[in-house]
């Protein structure tokens, strides 16, 4: 383990935007993580996982630790279940692959988010009517201030839409170090009603869908509208879909009435913000070097030399615009840092 100072996390953040930590060491075990957060008990600490979900606004004066725990495992299984273990380092999307090599389901639709296994139950990652929620079983993590190991249940866990104890009452206090998902091993539960599924597996003559099938559809979909943050720096929906009262919502319908919404609750209904976005006029903007992706607009890029602040700014400007002409307020779901 060799900590550098001075260290560049531009290949460490999915925008692709230049800022220092202050120090930089990368973990590989759980041990070695436990034995960096004891040495350095009174350094600040930032923990760094696939870096898919922050925008660095500015240098990092803390000590950055880098989670790299590799490996991935069937733990248990019984005739319908395999309880399958990665380790918080693993890349999500590998990781997916390899459960629908083993043949199992759950995850398919989850195809190609970028990120780390390690951060999946933070946010509660979702895609195409699934969320991670739906096949977690449960978490190891270590505190960040006692170094001792906690398992994290799905109760444990507060799950909402893009929610959970780690981004709340939890927030910077534990080190996700494995995640267990409970998978399907027969009988699937195939989820391809959301629309574009449908549309990408009809228009490949597929009736009966396998897993693998599923996982292309997704694929194929997030490569039409997602850019690549290889090729362009992002992190995915920048905002979160508002979800806005049912009496607020008539109101603005009255007004908007193409706008599409899902029903929640009796009293909730979510709104897409990228819906929002395009209608204010965003789609495709650019703004010295940070822009709106020209294909969906909820997700904000890196032209290639922008700063955090460049796109931080572009972010505020979209919300206040949206405010103005809505009445609505969209949060941002990437980490400001
Ligand atoms: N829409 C527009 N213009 C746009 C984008 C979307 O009008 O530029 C409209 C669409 O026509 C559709 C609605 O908004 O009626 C919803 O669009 P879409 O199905 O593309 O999904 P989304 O709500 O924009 C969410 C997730 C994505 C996830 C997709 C698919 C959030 C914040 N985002 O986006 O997640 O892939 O659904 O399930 O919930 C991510 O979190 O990084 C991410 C990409």
């Amino acid at each position: 383990m060799n900590t550098i100072e001075n260290f560049s996390l531009k290949e460490y953040n999915t925008f692709g935007i230049e800022a220092k930590a202050k120090q930089f060491v990368s973990v590989s075990s759980s041990e070695e993580l436990i034995e960096v957060l004891k040495t350095n008990s009174s350094t600040p600490i930032f923990i760094l996982g696939g870096g898919s979900n922050m925008l660095l606004t500015k240098d990092i004066d803390a000590l950055v630790i880098h989670i790299n725990l590799k490996g991935k495992k069937i733990i248990r299984e019984d005739a319908d279940f395999a309880w399958v273990e990665g380790m918080a380092g693993e890349n999500w999307h590998e990781f997916v692959l390899w459960t629908i090599e083993q043949g199992l389901g759950g995850l398919e639709n989850l195809s190609l988010i970028p990120g780390n296994v390690g951060t999946t139950p933070i946010q509660n990652i979702g895609a195409y009517g699934v969320e991670i929620k739906d096949t977690f079983d449960h978490c190891t993590a270590i505190s960040k201030k006692t170094g001792e190991e906690v398992t994290f249940d799905r109760d444990a866990c507060k799950f909402d839409y893009r929610e959970s104890i780690f981004k709340n009452e939890a927030k910077d206090q534990f080190v996700i170090t494995k995640v267990v998902y409970k998978l399907t091993k027969r009988n699937h539960k195939k989820n391809t009603s959301y629309g574009a599924i449908e549309q990408e597996l009809a228009s490949n003559n597929i009736i009966h869908p396998t897993l693998k099938d599923i996982s292309n559809a997704v694929i194929s979909i997030r490569n039409s509208k997602l850019p690549n943050p290889k090729e362009l720096g992002n992190s995915g929906s920048f905002f979160k879909n508002p979800i806005v009262p049912m009496a607020e919502f008539k109101k603005i319908q009255s007004q908007f009435p193409d706008m599409p919404f899902y029903k929640i609750s009796e009293n909730e209904i979510k709104v897409p913000a990228g819906w929002l976005i395009e209608t204010a006029g965003f789609k495709g903007k650019k703004f010295g070097n940070a822009g709106i992706h020209s294909k969906q607009a909820l997700v904000l890029v890196n032209y290639g030399q922008a700063t955090g602040n460049e796109i931080w700014e572009v972010s505020k400007h979209i919300q206040q615009t949206i405010w103005d002409k809505f009445g609505i307020k969209i949060e941002a779901e990437v980490n400001i840092i």
